[in-house]
């Protein structure tokens, strides 16, 4: 069948490459794709967040299936759009309803609080409370987590030591800060310990779990500095034992699995959690209703099973019986950024160095093609994974091929993993 890939990062490479592997892919289109992706597809150049052209596109190329790799048209009610129009179409995405899940931080909490799922004590506050949002930070320990209940391009969660600036940065955000993705705010409890990720892939009704990872979301060394879409990854995970992870599955999973039923929500797609580890027990920082970016380019090499078959076993309802195989071996992935990101940085950088890859594949992100040759066209610009029996042996890979790759600026974290 042919299939439709919607996205340019890193996530959507490892995706296109493993979608590629499968026998029972004819012709994968990713749109818009990036310089790496027509290794895997052919690029279409229409903009994932215009859903008339992805119809239109859907019909011209005789698509039989459609995976959404972001947030943003998920949460815009890209499922329900398509679902409409093209009946035989297999949407591996949410429904707008589900979407909520991450495209709302007051929806998912009060999701949560519902299903008795752990995740930090909270409220939600607009401006006509914010007298109660001040006596509520009053009454709570710092740090101060406050979110922007909507989609705010990862921006939206600020976490402050201060008092007096929560308050202040609670009145910035009710007033406008975030446009409107803050009109509301979820103010939370801090949890301290360390985040991991994990996904399902689920139908609303059964589910199959991928492998466990974590991410490295600074863009300094030892998790200092800015926030980042993310400057590597890693799974497995040492710290996520059995016990850890059957109290993931019996605690968060299920219970999430049974709150999608019982809201009656159409779920077809990966459900990300994005979790933290507190004295042992597991608790919800978020939902996503996508794969994660970095964590996908260590995900996906680690699944040995076909991932076009296991989007075929969701659709028919047979995802439980569905043979879901790991590899043993460790993954990590380090990106390669434009220097100054993530403020101002420069563009349009070449590449060189692409052809001398060993022991390590390389998935594009920020970049494009142009006049043969590949160019920078983003902050995060290309993730360097590698397989090892460890992640010492892994990392060594990606770091041995990270110094064969140049363009001007080029920046990298060298202590991915450091913590585990
Ligand atoms: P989110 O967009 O909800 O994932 O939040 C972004 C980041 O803020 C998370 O990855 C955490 O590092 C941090 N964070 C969010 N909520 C909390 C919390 N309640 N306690 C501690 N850190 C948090
Ligand atoms: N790696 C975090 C995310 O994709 O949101």
């Amino acid at each position: 069948m042919n299939i439709l890939l919607l996205g340019s990062g890193g996530r959507e490479h490892a995706l296109a490459w493993k979608i590629n592997q499968s026998p029972l892919c004819n012709q994968l289109y990713i749109a818009p794709g990036n310089a790496g992706t027509p290794q895997e597809g052919i690029n279409l150049n229409i903009n994932a967040n215009k859903f008339n052209e992805i119809s239109q596109s859907i019909h011209d190329y005789n698509i039989k299936m459609l995976i959404v790799g972001a947030e943003q048209p998920l949460v815009e009610g890209i499922y329900d759009y398509l679902n409409e129009r093209h009946s035989d179409l297999i949407i591996v995405g949410p429904s707008q309803q589900a979407a909520m899940l991450e495209g709302s931080k007051a929806f998912a909490k009060e999701f949560m609080k519902e299903m008795n799922i752990p995740t930090a004590a909270y409220q939600t506050f607009n401006l006509e409370n914010i007298q109660d949002g001040f006596k509520f930070i009053e009454n709570l320990n710092p740090p101060y987590v406050l979110k922007a209940d909507g989609l705010a391009a990862g921006k939206g969660v600020l976490i402050i030591d201060n008092q007096e600036e929560a308050k202040e940065s609670l009145k910035e955000m009710l007033e406008g800060k975030f446009g409107a993705a803050s009109q509301n705010v979820v103010i939370e409890e801090f949890l301290s310990g360390i985040e991991f990720s994990v996904f399902v892939l689920t139908n609303g009704k059964e589910y199959q779990m991928l492998p466990i990872a974590k991410d490295y979301k600074r863009i300094g060394e030892g998790d200092t500095g800015l926030n980042t879409g993310g400057m590597g990854a890693i799974s497995p995970l040492p710290f996520v034992d059995n016990t850890l992870k059957e109290k993931v599955i019996s605690r968060i999973i299920e219970p999430t699995i049974q709150g999608i039923q019982n809201r009656g929500l159409s779920y077809n797609g990966f459900v990300f959690f994005g979790l933290i580890e507190v004295n042992g027990e597991p608790y919800v920082i978020e939902y996503n209703c996508r794969m994660g970016d970095p964590e996908t380019e260590v995900v996906m090499p680690r699944l040995k099973s076909d991932l076009v078959a296991m989007f075929l076993a969701m659709h028919e309802h047979h995802l439980k019986d569905f043979k879901v195989e790991f590899d043993e071996r460790t993954a990590v992935t380090v990106f390669l950024v434009s220097g100054g990101y993530p403020e101002a940085y420069e563009k349009g950088k070449t590449i060189t160095g692409l052809n001398n890859i060993e022991n390590s594949i390389v998935f594009h992100a920020g970049t494009k093609a142009e006049g043969g040759a590949v160019l920078s066209n983003g902050g995060r610009v290309l993730a360097v994974t590698s397989y090892g029996k460890d992640k010492e042996e892994a990392l060594q890979h990606s770091y041995n091929n990270i110094k064969k790759i140049h363009f001007d600026k080029k920046y990298y974290r060298t202590d991915i993993g450091f913590d585990l």
